[in-house]
């Protein structure tokens, strides 16, 4: 049976962003799961894809999103269509850092010129590592995407410890707020109290695993979920690099270009290399160097990898 979250209100989600925050071990990352199974299997009518950045490598676990990817050194990965767990718990800070903006900005781009049928959800675990100053370049495409992805049916939901760990304008950009138990430390403390007053920091203080106030559209409320527990587990997908485009194909058609191939494919090789190379215009220093910097910053991203499926369960 699928986990129903009571509380998810999914038109407002349309509209703005979500936050859970609370601190060490109070169910924020099995309500966001809980959120996830929800939209996910909501219907045919309405389905949601879900991405995660998991910085943390829990959601491959314990979630029922459908496929997962582990992401073991700094790439591009396009965007499937379906579903999916990027887990780069394996990534340096830095590097989960510019992962999550370049996919981002291939999300972007992606979305453009396409109808807005389908909603898209983008769940970050530790938002506190993207989102603590939005105005920062280092996070100019989640900025982006929180403020105005939901024109093109994009929309994120945050977790993080605090208030303190994020930029009061995303916070101001989530009208669904999950505030699970408050954490001891003074600051964390002002910055609620800053937001929701004395009395409901008391609440936030006192609040048991499970129990959370649930903010909507400037409403305060006690809630609890039940523990979340998946019934279908994530499937690995596999990275797989593209086949370049064999650029030869255009010398092999003919009768004898063929018999020419098959006899020398080398020679053949070597002989449209040379010929290419006196076709080629004279080219000054300046483009010269251009073409090495743009080499550099490919061979560094190397090529676009594709999600193969990997049958066997985990
Ligand atoms: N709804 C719930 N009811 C009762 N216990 C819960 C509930 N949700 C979570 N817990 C307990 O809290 C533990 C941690 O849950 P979860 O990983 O979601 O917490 P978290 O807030 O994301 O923790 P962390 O800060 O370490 O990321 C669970 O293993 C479970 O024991
Ligand atoms: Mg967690």
């Amino acid at each position: 049976m699928v986990f129903f979250v009571k509380s998810l209100d999914v038109t407002e989600l349309k509209k703005s962003n979500v936050l859970v925050t609370g601190t060490n071990q109070q169910g924020k990352s099995l309500l966001a799961m809980a959120i996830s199974e929800t939209l996910h299997y909501q219907g045919i009518l309405q389905n949601w894809r879900i991405i995660v950045f998991d910085t943390v490598g829990h959601w491959k676990k314990k979630s029922s999103v459908p496929y997962f990817v582990e992401v073991k050194k700094l790439q591009k990965i396009k965007i499937p269509e379906h579903s999916i767990i990027f887990d780069i718990s394996y990534l340096l800070p830095s590097e989960q850092r510019q992962f999550i903006e370049f996919t981002l900005l291939d999300l972007w781009n992606s979305s453009l010129d396409k109808p807005v049928k389908n909603y898209t959800l983008l769940v970050f675990e530790e938002c506190q590592l993207i989102a603590r100053r939005l105005r920062s370049k280092v996070s100019e495409q989640f900025m982006r995407i929180a403020s105005v992805g939901a024109n093109i049916g994009i929309r994120c939901l945050a977790i993080t410890p605090s208030l303190t760990g994020i930029d009061p304008e995303y916070t101001r950009l989530s009208n669904q707020r999950y505030h699970f138990k408050l954490g001891n430390e003074s600051n964390i403390k002002k910055k609620f109290r800053s937001f929701y007053g004395l009395d409901w920091t008391r609440v936030a203080l006192k609040l048991d695993e499970g129990f959370f106030i649930y903010y909507l559209n400037g409403k305060l409320a006690v809630k609890h979920i039940n523990l979340y527990e998946s019934e279908t587990k994530p499937k690995q997908l596999h990275l797989q690099k593209k086949q370049k485009q064999n650029n030869f194909t255009q010398y092999k058609k003919g009768f004898w270009n063929r018999l020419a191939w098959w006899y020398d494919p080398e020679g053949m090789k070597e002989a449209i290399k040379r010929r290419d190379q006196k076709l080629r215009p004279r080219v000054t220093k300046e483009i010269n160097k251009q073409e090495e910097e743009q080499q550099q910053i490919d061979d560094e991203f190397e090529e676009d990898f594709i999600l193969v499926i990997e049958e066997e369960d985990l």
